[in-house]
């Protein structure tokens, strides 16, 4: 692992503290590079609007942060804590290069001469194959005129097709000897090079290969540690970033109360249960500390109780406390949002994180859950939006992020961002939705 303390970036803030740091962040699918190397840092208290083409990132960007996506390369911080490292696919593919590097160095195909000879026969296959092809086409022309042969004149053009299939027939056979002739040369040409190679040049690519083999290795074990480390951690990291999606997701099946109850009774219950098990190793030592303790910690019903007081404050918060029995179902899509956003922050999340809140939305019902949101940001409440709703992100925002292609590719305040965009990119996005 290297160094803990990731470095912030010039934007922060002396006196804040990041929550969440990113550093050459890559994520892959399937060999298809979506997130390039992002470096960000999300700093407390700071609302921050990411902007940017469909397709570029902005999801898989969030997802990462609370690792519904696990990144292919780069790390992740929350706090000083570094909750994800990797450079294994980095140095994988440094070594690719060395490997190709002596590949080339070896064989002669960086050899002038060689370079010159190799583009010769492909012209020459190119030839070839043009070659093969006008034959077809003459055959198929003397096909059709042999089926129309009571046509005046038909049998002279046929004579005449017939001798240019001929003679272009001679001309693939030439090119075939050319093409043959040239793959020997280059062949001996590449004889000619690697009997002259420096030995030198290959032993040290050779040993500069071996050095990466190694790091590479050990990159792969570290990597497999971390993966297998963060599957034990990874609950408790989602737990400090709320998540509200472009869709809800609420549990149809549960009231409003039970989803929004379900998942701090899970972790109270559970975090009570291991403390419990801890005391009673305590409490069987002799530790009378331990034992009173073991009396005093909450029961489920306590849990329970206290999970739904907070889960009535907080929809009263959003103006639905008279929803809490009913089934999602009979809820507006304004009002499922509101119900998500609440379900998000009863597990008393550091940081909320939106992917497109209100782009599921009918547009009289976007209002109310951007006046949510934008009362948690009055509030306090640190959050990352994905966000189509260029008003919004001008108005709540304290920092624009625009992403293309999968990199940060301006990152300023809504005023200089939307008022005088530097990069050309996003000057064209800003001109088709503004
Ligand atoms: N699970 C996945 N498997 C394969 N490809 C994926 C996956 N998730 C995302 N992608 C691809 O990654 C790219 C970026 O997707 P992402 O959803 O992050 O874009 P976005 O910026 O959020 O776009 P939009 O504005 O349309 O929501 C897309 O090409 C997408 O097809
Ligand atoms: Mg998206």
């Amino acid at each position: 692992m290297q160094d803990k303390t990731l470095k912030t970036s010039a934007a922060s803030a002396e006196n804040k503290n990041p929550i969440i740091t990113t550093r050459g962040l890559v994520k892959k699918f399937n060999g298809k590079t979506v997130l390039r190397g992002i470096d960000a840092d999300i700093y407390e208290g700071e609302k921050v609007a990411v902007i940017g083409p469909s397709g570029s990132g902005k999801s898989t960007f969030l997802r990462c942060l609370n690792l519904l996506e696990i990144p292919t390369a780069g790390t992740i911080a929350f706090g000083d804590e570094i909750i994800y490292e990797s450079d294994y696919y980095a140095q994988k593919d440094k070594l690719k290069e060395l490997e190709a590097k002596k590949r080339v160095y070896t064989s002669g195909s960086d050899d002038e001469q060689v370079e010159k000879l190799t583009e010769k026969l492909e012209t020459l296959k190119n030839d070839k194959k043009e070659s093969e092809r006008l034959t077809k086409e003459l055959k198929n022309h003397l096909k059709l005129l042999k089926a129309t042969s009571y046509r005046d004149g038909a049998q002279a053009e046929a004579e005449e097709t017939a001798a240019k299939i001929s003679a272009a027939k001679a001309e693939t056979a030439a090119l075939t000897v050319e093409i043959k002739k040239a793959k020997a040369d280059i062949k001996a040409r590449k004889a000619e090079v690697r009997s002259s190679l420096d030995a030198s040049v290959t032993a040290s690519l050779q040993a500069e290969i071996d050095k990466q083999r190694k790091i590479t290795a050990q990159s792969r074990a570290r990597h497999k540690k971390f993966i297998a480390q963060m599957e034990k951690t990874i609950d408790s990291h989602r737990r400090t970033t709320g998540m509200v999606f472009q869709h809800f997701n609420l549990f149809n099946n549960l009231s409003v109360l039970d989803n929004i109850t379900l998942a701090p009774i899970k972790t109270g219950l559970e975090a009570v249960k291991e403390r419990k098990k801890l005391l009673k190793a305590a409490a069987r030592k002799g530790d009378e500390n331990a034992k009173a303790e073991l009396l005093s910690l909450p029961h489920k019903l306590e849990i329970i109780e206290n999970a739904r007081k907070q889960a009535y404050e907080l929809l009263d918060r959003v103006g639905l406390k008279d929803k809490a029995g009913v089934y999602p179902v009979t809820l507006s899509g304004g009002q499922k949002q509101r119900i998500a956003i609440v379900r998000a922050l009863a597990m008393n999340p550091k940081i909320m994180l939106f992917d497109e809140p209100t782009s599921a939305l009918d547009p009289e019902m976007v209002g109310e859950v951007l006046q949510v949101i934008k009362k948690l940001a009055d509030d306090g409440m640190t959050m990352v939006i994905v966000t189509h709703e260029m008003g919004f992100a001008r108005e709540v925002a304290t920092r624009v992020l625009f992403i293309d292609e999968g990199l940060i590719k301006e990152d300023a305040p809504p005023k200089e961002l939307f008022g005088d965009p530097k990069n050309e990119r996003l000057k064209e996005f800003l001109s088709k939705v503004l």
